[in-house]
Formats: C-alpha cells, structure tokens, sequence
C-alpha cells in the first residue's frame, strides 16, 4: 500500500518547458449544451458581449455577463427530403445527416448563415438576431454548396472583406475544392481546379497594407497527393494568395477566376532534416493595424499524429510572393510582374496584361519555400495534443508589441504561451471544463479582453488581463511574464495594462523578455522572509508526510531541517512537493521548511515542527490513516 503511494508520487517529475501556473478555473460565464455539439462554428465580433454559436439543427445567440450566461436558441432544422436522400444514400455517415450549422459571418450588416442542411448545403440570412429567411437584397451569392460543405467533418473557411464573402472548400469525394469571392458586389471569382490538390483549408487572413488597392487575403491549407507512395509524404502545406480588388481575367483567359492567384510551400521542421510537419490545420495571422508586418502561426501535424506550432513572418512571405521564381517559368516577365496587385486600369486589356494572365493561368506556384522564424517549431510541451489556437497582439509598457498564443487542448485545458524573439515562455495553463473533451473552437475579443472557448459540452469566457491571480507580491506579478499585467507600486497590486495607458507617463513595472524581478527590489525582504511553522504531533513509529503546495511549476523545491544542515529532495505528488520517510531522512523531530528556487531566489513556502511525543500508535491506525490523514489535514490548512 504505502509503495504504491511512493511510486506514484515520484512518478510525477517537473519537465522544463511545462507551463509555470496551473489554474482550475470555474468562471460562472458557461454555457452547457442541452446535447453534446460536436461540430461547433463561431461567430464574434470585437467589442461585444455576445457570441454565435452554430451547432446541429441550431443557433445559439449567448449574451455573456460576469454572472451567467443568457442564451437564445434558434431552431435551423434541415428540410426532411434532405434528410430522408442523405440517409438513403448514407453518406458519409448517416449522423451527419443534420444541418450542421458551419457558417455565420456579418457582411457589411448583413448576417449569412450557412449550413450543410443533410448533405444539400442551404444560405440564411439571420434577421433582428431572431429569424432566419432567404438571401435576398443588392449583392449576388454563388451556390450554397459553394460556402458550406455538405457535411460538417469536411472544413470550409469563410471571411469577410469589404462587403464581400470569400469562401474556401476543402475537397472531399467528388467536389475539387476550391477558393472563392462567394457574395458582395464585386464579381464573383474562383480558383481554377488544376491549381489545387485536393486542398484541406486551415484558415484564411487579410494582410493589410497603407495602400488600399494591395491588400491580399491570405489562405492556408494542406495539399493531399493521393497517388503518393507509402514511403512518401503525402501533404504538402500550403499558403495560397489573392488580391481583393482581383476582378478576374479577359473573356478567353481566366474570365471567371482569380489573375492574382499564386500558391507557396510551407515548411515546418527543424532545417532540412526529415522530422517535418506536413500537414497544416490551422492557422492564424496577427498583423499590426494597416501594416504589412506581423507573424503567421501555423497549427501542424505529422502521420503520427503529433501536433507543433511554426511561427512565420508576413515579411517573408511578403518577400517571397513577390520576387521569387515561378516554377516551370524562366523567361523574364515583360512589364509588371504577373500576379501583383494592381489598381484597376483603363488601360488593362493590353497584350502584357494578357501574356500576365498566361503566366498565372499555368504558373502559379513560387519555388520559394516558406521557412519558420527561429528555424524549427516552437519549443512547446510534447505531451499536449493542440486542437485549437487563436493569437492576441498586446502593448506592453515599454511600448513593445508582443505575441501571446491562446492553445486549446485534446484534454479541454488551454496553454497560454508568451512568444517572444528569444522563444516561447508558457506563463500558464487553464482547466476549464467539467468534462474534459477537446476544445473545438476559440473566439479571442483583443478589445473587451475576453477568450471563449467551447468544447462539445460547453462555452466558456475567460478575461484575457487575469492578473489577480498572480499573487500580492510584486516578484510574483513580475515573474509571471503576463504581458497583460503590471506591478502597480503605488496601490501595491498586480493590474491589468488600463486602455490608453500612456507608456511615457505611466509607472507600472513589467520584465516580459527575461524572468527577472530583481526591478521590484525585494532580494533583502526574500532572505529574511520566514512562515510560522505548523505543528505537527508525531507518534514515534508512524510514517510522516509532509506537504508542501508547488505553486510555480518553475521553481525547484527542497526541503531543509533546521538551521539548513542539510537539504532534503522531495517526491511529487501532482500538485505538492511532499517530504516522505525515505533513506536518512529523519522524519522525526524539528522544524522543516520546504524552499522554493526560482529566478536565482530562494523563498519559504511553509515550514512544520515536528514534536515526538513519545507514544506509540497502533500498527492497524497508522497504516490506514497515518500519510493520507497527515496529508488531507495540511491540505485544509493551506486553503
Ligand atoms: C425586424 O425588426 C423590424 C423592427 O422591429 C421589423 O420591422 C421587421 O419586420 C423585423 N424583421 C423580421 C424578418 O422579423
Ligand atoms: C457593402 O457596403 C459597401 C459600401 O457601403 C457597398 O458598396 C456594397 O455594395 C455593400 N455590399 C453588400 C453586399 O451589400
Ligand atoms: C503524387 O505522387 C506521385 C508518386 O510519387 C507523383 O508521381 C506525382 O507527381 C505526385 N503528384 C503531384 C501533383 O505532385
Ligand atoms: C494605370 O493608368 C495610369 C494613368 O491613368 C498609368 O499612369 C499607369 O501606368 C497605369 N497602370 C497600369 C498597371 O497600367
Ligand atoms: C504621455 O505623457 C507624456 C508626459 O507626461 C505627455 O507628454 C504625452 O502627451 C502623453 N501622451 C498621451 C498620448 O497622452
Ligand atoms: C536581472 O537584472 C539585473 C539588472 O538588470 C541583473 O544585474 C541581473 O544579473 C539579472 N538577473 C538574472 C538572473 O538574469
Ligand atoms: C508501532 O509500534 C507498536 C508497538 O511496538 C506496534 O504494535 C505497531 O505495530 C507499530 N506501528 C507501526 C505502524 O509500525
């Protein structure tokens, strides 16, 4: 009996990259579902409280405050001819034969909601936030099947720009797959079916630029060669691109498709070596404000199923998609390179504009391959299967833009994950659910300061700034690299950054690119910081546990018996070093304390005295009670 608690306690070892804090967090702000969702789409927009929620058969609008959450549920039901046909022909799966609800998104105001309606795609417009009725109105909409997938297991990408839809579709039986201008009033547009392999979208971004006619969306996705042998890699990330003022070609040459369409090869792997991550399923794009600068970070896994991040820079790519080769192409181009964005023109129509659309028309990819920043993925834990990531961009108080990623797990926790140039820094990591399923989907609100995050049971909302957690000391709050929060000196608290705090005028401290607190000036007070020791009363022939809470996963912890003669390692057990009977430890009279090492300080955590009092205990008592009982009572003291 007492082996096996041993066993399992030094099972339990601190790894390096692991995050610092763990939280276990029970906001009110959740939903439940009334049935589980396993296909959820999400629909939000900065700055409000409410969030969209698309599921089978329903959406559901939930207003979110600090005290619940109000929902309102409206009923999308497929037609029962459609569901009838899908279940006849059964495919792919008979339980996809629902309308999955796969996508909600506000053009200019008009809200488009899509589902696969049983195998048969169908369009709404969702009027005063309660009634669903037919597209109708100025702009013109391709085909349903265009914007939703048939079924649910089969991702399609959808994003608003300029009053237009684009819409990406992976490929899946018959359908090519393709990438779409799918409503607006600009023309409708698509790509040509030889320029993608059966694609499988991972996320679409606008990359902004000052001047307005440059901007471009970008498209992330994996190409799957089915023909490819066993001993080769079948997918091939990919980072396809367009122009939005593209208007498509001439009557005989790309009429109704893209002339700006151009494709590149994205890796993720340390260098060359043959550890690479091929296939790409998710990405996301954070830039600055009408910049042409900022990081891709790609979402991948490889045929064992292990997931990374990359991280990439717009600037690169940027480069890369305007000045590499074209493959198959070697002649110089006459006039303007073909695929840039340019502003519409009288003049357009001429024969280099024509010879450009040629180019396009059969060379669409570059031979420049995307490379990440720092090399190889970022150095994350590898026990945690990544499902979902969604980014943030925060003003820190040196006035510095830095990256915090936002990872939803296979286990319903979520990471989250300071990226800096010098590399990755895991400030903490959430429990969250009642039932721990994968986390499906995130939506991130950068202004109001909030993360949803939603599994098949449940959404919860988390704030962003949660800086109340780190605790009363300003080391601690330093020493979190929470880029959200700063150690206010004068209130002596740790705060979250006020909107339009002024970083000249302003006094909060913050150290975000080392772990160093050494600007809060505490060194002498740590030293001589000491804890009351509790006392415990041990009978002679007992075993003793003494438990001390690990709080920074970061620190080392040991214990010392009085005057620090000698130090004492601890076993783990989950979150508590504990100070076990094992060989010379002399577990029997004394004051130990258990200390904490972090960023080159050493702090006392807790301390007990042990006092003998000389009596024996009963072997039956002990053996049953002694270490659980001695543990269980210290855990109700340190809460
Ligand atoms: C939406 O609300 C407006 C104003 O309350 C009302 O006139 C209109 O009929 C509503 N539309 C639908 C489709 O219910
Ligand atoms: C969106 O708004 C712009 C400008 O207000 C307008 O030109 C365009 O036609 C609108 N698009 C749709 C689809 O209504
Ligand atoms: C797919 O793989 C096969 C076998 O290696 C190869 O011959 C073919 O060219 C590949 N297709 C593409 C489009 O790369
Ligand atoms: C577009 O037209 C302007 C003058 O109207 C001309 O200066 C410019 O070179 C043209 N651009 C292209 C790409 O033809
Ligand atoms: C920030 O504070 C400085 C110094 O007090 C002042 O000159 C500046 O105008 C302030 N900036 C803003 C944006 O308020
Ligand atoms: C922390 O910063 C101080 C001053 O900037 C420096 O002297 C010290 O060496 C740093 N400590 C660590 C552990 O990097
Ligand atoms: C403690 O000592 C007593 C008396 O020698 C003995 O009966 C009992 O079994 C011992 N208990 C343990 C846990 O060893």
């Amino acid at each position: 009996m007492n082996s096996f608690i041993l066993l399992s306690l030094f099972a339990a070892v601190i790894a390096g990259k692991s995050p610092r804090l763990k939280f276990v967090v029970h906001e009110p702000s959740r939903f439940h579902f009334t049935k589980p969702e396993n296909y959820i789409s999400m629909y939000h927009q900065e700055g409000s409280d409410t969030l969209y929620v698309g599921g089978q058969a329903m959406i559901y609008v939930l207003t979110f405050t600090d005290r619940g959450v109000r929902d309102l549920q409206i009923p999308a039901a497929s037609d029962q001819t459609a569901i009838d046909t899908c279940k006849a022909k059964a495919a792919p799966l008979e339980l996809e034969c629902d309308n999955f609800i796969t996508v909600i998104q506000k053009v200019n105001d008009t809200f488009i909601v899509c589902g696969t309606n049983a195998g048969s795609p169908r369009c709404w417009m969702l009027v005063n936030d309660t009634v669903l009725t037919d597209v109708q109105g100025s702009g013109q909409i391709a085909s349903a099947s265009d914007i939703s997938p048939p079924y649910p297991s089969q991702r399609s990408i959808s994003l608003p720009a300029d009053g237009s839809l684009y819409s990406a579709m992976s490929s899946v039986g018959g359908h090519a797959g393709s990438i779409r201008r799918t409503f607006g009033s600009q023309k409708l547009l698509k790509t040509e079916n030889i320029w993608l392999l059966n694609p499988q979208f991972a996320g679409a971004a606008i990359i902004p630029s000052s001047q307005k006619f440059k901007e471009e969306i970008y498209f992330f996705f994996s190409e799957f060669n089915k023909t490819a042998r066993v001993d080769e890699e079948p997918y091939r990330a990919r980072i396809g691109r367009i122009c939005t003022v593209d208007e498509g070609g001439i009557k005989a040459l790309l009429a109704d498709s893209w002339t700006t369409f151009m494709k590149a090869r994205v890796m993720c792997g340390a260098g060359n070596t043959q550890q690479q991550y091929n296939n790409m399923k998710q990405a996301v794009v954070l830039t600055a404000q009408d910049k042409r600068a900022g990081v891709m970070y790609g979402l991948f896994s490889n045929a064992w199923g292990r997931t990374v991040i990359c991280a990439y820079s717009i600037e690169d790519i940027d480069q890369a998609f305007s000045t590499s080769k074209l493959k198959g192409y070697s002649s110089p181009f006459i006039g303007s390179r073909p695929g840039m964005c340019v502003r519409k023109n009288s003049t357009a129509g001429g024969q280099n504009d024509i010879k450009n659309l040629g180019v396009i028309r059969y060379h669409p990819e570059i031979e420049d391959v995307i490379r990440p920043v720092g090399v190889a993925p970022l150095d994350l834990p590898t026990d945690d299967q990544i499902t979902h990531t969604v980014a943030d961009i925060v003003l820190a108080v040196n006035d510095e833009h830095y990256s915090v990623l936002y990872l939803g797990t296979e286990q319903g926790k979520v990471l989250k994950v300071l990226h800096t140039s010098e590399g990755v820094f895991i400030i903490s990591q959430y429990s969250l659910f009642h039932n721990e399923g994968p986390v499906l989907n995130m939506a991130i609100d950068s202004q109001k300061g909030h993360l949803y995050v939603g599994t098949a049971m449940e959404v919860q909302r988390l704030p962003l700034a949660d800086c109340s957690r780190y605790g009363d000391t300003c080391r601690e709050c330093i020493l979190s690299r929470d880029p959200y929060c700063g150690w206010d000196r004068a209130r002596r608290k740790c705060i979250a950054i006020p909107p339009g705090y002024n970083v000249t005028s302003g006094a909060l401290i913050q150290n975000l690119d080392h772990s160093n607190s050494s600007v809060c000036g505490e060194a002498a007070a740590l030293k001589q910081r000491r804890t009351s020791p509790r006392e415990v009363v041990v009978q002679s022939n007992t075993s003793i546990f003494l438990p001390c809470p690990v709080r920074s996963f970061h620190a080392t912890y040991r214990w010392e018996k009085d005057n620090c003669i000698k130090n004492y390692p601890c076993l783990f057990s989950g979150d508590f070093c504990v100070l076990g009977p094992i060989i010379d430890t002399p577990l029997k009279e004394g004051v130990f304390r258990c200390m904490a090492t972090e960023d080159g300080f050493k702090v006392e955590v807790i301390s007990f005295r042990l006092v003998n009092d000389g009596r024996l205990l009963a072997a039956s008592l002990a053996s049953t009670l002694g270490p659980s009982l001695l543990l269980a009572v210290a855990t109700l003291w340190l809460h």
